[in-house]
């Protein structure tokens, strides 16, 4: 399948802001830039032609409003935002009620708050040793070498599948998520994943674990097993939605700590801060962008939307919406009044956001306890991914080596 980019001339800018590209290099560099633009428009919602077109909402109150209204935007048609096809199957994400309730609520066991605290001590034992890795030579790559190699080894320990794939597994989540407009990188990898996962599934049949694959094999729906097609599906969707956000979550914060020293002070020397810097790391660097398609003619803040017309629940936008947070483009680590829906809104919020906070904070909590003062080594080396997760891939960063 092609896609047509909006045109750009030699610096890559699109000209109209309307016409974004989530993929090109000034929405992937400044993207809030291009949200406020659009928000002070006369119509407040982005129209672009890229990926056979989108429209994307930039207020607070426009995207959770239609984050909420299943109704009038489903899930089921396409959650990317090239408007491709999701994993094939039902999942959480890519069903509406009411299967999304029974779909969703296969998931919540493993990532229930007091789950998520029994993987706590082996998510810092995993940190500890990719420092101890890189420590002696007082440079690392903070992005590749440390947050990229974390949530894989987390998801892929909780779904029992061998955490040596760990590279394979992010190459594959890489090609679905951020490589996804490139040919048909996106559909083999796709097809790698779901036969991987149906060799795990059968695996689990003759000799269960105890992890969730296992997990979903002795569940029941209506009575009856569920079926094989939506625990490989499930399964997927718990690697690539785990991986690529929390990694990226991660691999920002630290640039942020890298680039702003009396943010590390304020972490260093008050345990207390934790708690408001991690929800603001969550709203300023926000990875997620999400996909739905419109069931009928319909409009958000006036602005009209055509029955199946792509929107783009754009939550990093609202998160930068000045109707909503104080000085939104300023990073404040004891931001008090902070509603962020970094991780959505309404029935299709993150099922994960336990373990993705749990990764973080325990990522940055060790992090900064072995390597309390670093800074970027080559601020030009720095490398940011777009798409539907926007992230640093590369953080070059320098250290005393003690
Ligand atoms: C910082 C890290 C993360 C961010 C920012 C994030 C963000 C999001 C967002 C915005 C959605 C809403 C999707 C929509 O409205 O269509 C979502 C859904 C979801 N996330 Fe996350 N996520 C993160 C980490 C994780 C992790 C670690 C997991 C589990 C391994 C996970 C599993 C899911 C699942 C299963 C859904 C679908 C829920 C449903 O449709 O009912 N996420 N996430």
């Amino acid at each position: 399948m092609t896609y047509t980019k909006p045109s750009t001339d030699d610096t890559g800018d699109t000209g109209d802001v309307g016409d974004y590209d989530l993929f090109g290099d000034d929405y992937v560099r400044d993207p809030a830039s291009t949200w406020s633009q659009i928000r002070n428009r006369e119509c407040p919602v982005g129209h672009s032609t890229a990926y056979d077109g989108s429209y994307m909402p930039v207020t607070y109150d426009d995207v959770c409003n239609a984050a909420r209204n299943h109704e009038s935007f489903t899930s089921t048609q396409s959650v990317s935002v090239l408007g491709l096809e999701g994993p094939p199957g039902s999942t959480a994400i890519t069903t509406d009620p009411p299967d999304h309730q029974w779909v969703r609520r296969m998931l919540l066991p493993t990532m229930a708050p007091g789950a998520v605290r029994a993987y706590e001590e082996g998510t810092a034992e995993l940190c500890r040793s990719l420092i101890a890795g890189f420590k002696s030579e007082g440079r690392a790559d903070a992005a590749a070498d440390y947050a990229q190699q974390i949530p894989v080894r987390v998801i892929s320990a909780l779904l029992g599948v061998p955490d040596e794939q760990a590279d394979e597994f992010v190459g594959w989540v890489r090609d679905i998520l951020e490589f996804a407009n490139v040919g048909d990188l996106r559909e083999v990898a796709l097809g790698k994943l779901v036969k991987f996962l149906f060799s795990q599934l059968a695996q689990r049949k003759e000799s269960p674990g105890s992890d969730i694959i296992s997990d979903f094999v002795h569940m029941e729906h209506d009575g009856a097993p569920i079926d094989d097609m939506i625990i490989v599906a499930q399964s997927a969707l718990l690697l690539v939605a785990g991986i690529d956000t929390t990694w990226s979550a991660i691999g920002s914060s630290l640039y942020h700590l890298a680039t702003h020293p009396d943010d590390r002070k304020v972490l260093a020397e008050d345990p207390d801060a934790w708690d408001y810097a991690i929800e603001e790391f969550l709203r300023f660097y926000s990875p997620v962008t999400m996909g739905r398609a419109a069931t009928q003619d319909t409009e958000i803040a006036g602005c009209p939307i055509p029955k199946g017309g792509r929107l783009l629940l754009n939550f990093p936008g609202a998160n930068r919406d000045p109707e909503m947070f104080v000085d939104p483009d300023t990073f404040i680590i004891d931001r008090a009044q902070n509603r962020h829906v970094a991780f959505g809104a309404g029935i299709h919020r993150c099922a994960g956001s336990n373990l993705a906070r749990m990764e973080l904070r325990i990522a940055l909590q060790e992090w900064m306890a072995a390597i309390p003062e670093f800074e970027l080594e080559d601020a030009d080396a720095v490398t940011w991914a777009g798409g539907q997760v926007r992230g640093p891939r590369s953080v070059p960063v320098v250290f005393s080596a003690q």
